[in-house]
């Protein structure tokens, strides 16, 4: 199965869209032969009708089935009351045949950084299906995330969503927020993020990026896709039976 892991996209109508660089982007996830997108979070910068409108309008450009959850950008001015209208529910659980997916929605209105909370919890430890490997996505990042400046943001109930994840071996879990790619394992779990889709708000030398994570059987492969030089770089490499992780990421500079 192989999924595009698509992230802060900002659709707005001041200077965080850059909507070249999301034509770019879709051109090439369409020509990826994707089972799914998933979409996490950020899909506005400020939450506005305005925004959901141009954000639905742009996704109906991206031809696979997507599958979203909203970031703190969303929630903004009320926006958490239109991400239902636009996009559906907010938390859920997905069934596919190789996957079980549990998104969950980890923003609170108005503030940049979250929490799942008790509820929330609860839903993941329901989406673990033992006949299939469950994947874990929502927007805010779980450990702090390098490269991505002071660490402001983690959800409030860090530590105890970690200690879910990781006491219920969740293999894989899809974050975004920090606009920066990344991937580590701990323990028997890959916390990977996907860096930012079409923001202009990059950092550094990373730019636009999105993810694309191959699953077959237990091997779990996250493979960082640069949007402007079309190029793409294996991050990591990670064997849930063994335990085995190969991870490039840091054989050379942040240039991907
Ligand atoms: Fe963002
Ligand atoms: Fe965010």
């Amino acid at each position: 199965m192989r999924i595009a892991h698509i992230s802060d996209i900002h659709c707005n109508y001041g200077n965080d869209f850059n909507e070249k660089v999301f034509e770019k982007a879709v051109k090439i996830l369409n020509n990826l032969d994707v089972d799914l997108v998933f979409i996490s979070g950020d899909l506005t910068t400020e939450g506005l009708v305005s925004e959901y409108e141009l954000a639905k309008k742009k996704l109906e450009e991206i031809s696979t089935k997507k599958i979203i959850v909203p970031g703190n950008h969303d929630e903004r001015n009320l926006g958490w009351k239109l991400f239902p209208e636009f996009f559906g529910d907010t938390d859920f659980i997905h069934t596919f045949d190789e996957i079980t997916l549990v998104g969950l929605a980890s923003s609170e209105p108005d503030r940049d950084d979250g929490r799942l909370g008790r509820g929330r919890h609860k839903r993941i430890q329901e989406g673990i299906k033992k006949d299939k490997m469950t994947v874990l996505g929502f927007h805010h990042h779980v450990v702090p995330v390098p490269n991505s400046g002071r660490e402001t943001n983690i959800i409030e109930d860090a530590g105890e969503t970690l200690d879910i994840i990781l006491k219920n071996e969740v293999p894989l879990v899809l974050m975004g927020h920090r606009h920066v790619p990344w991937a580590v394992k701990i323990h028997k779990t890959l916390l990977v993020n996907a860096g930012t889709f079409s923001c202009n708000r990059t950092r550094a030398h990373f730019g636009n990026t999105f993810n694309i994570i191959d699953i077959d059987k237990d091997d779990i492969e996250v493979t960082v896709v640069n949007i402007l030089k079309d190029k793409k770089k294996k991050m990591i490499e990670f064997n849930i039976s063994d335990g085995c992780c190969d991870n490039r990421y840091y054989d050379v500079d942040n240039k991907i």
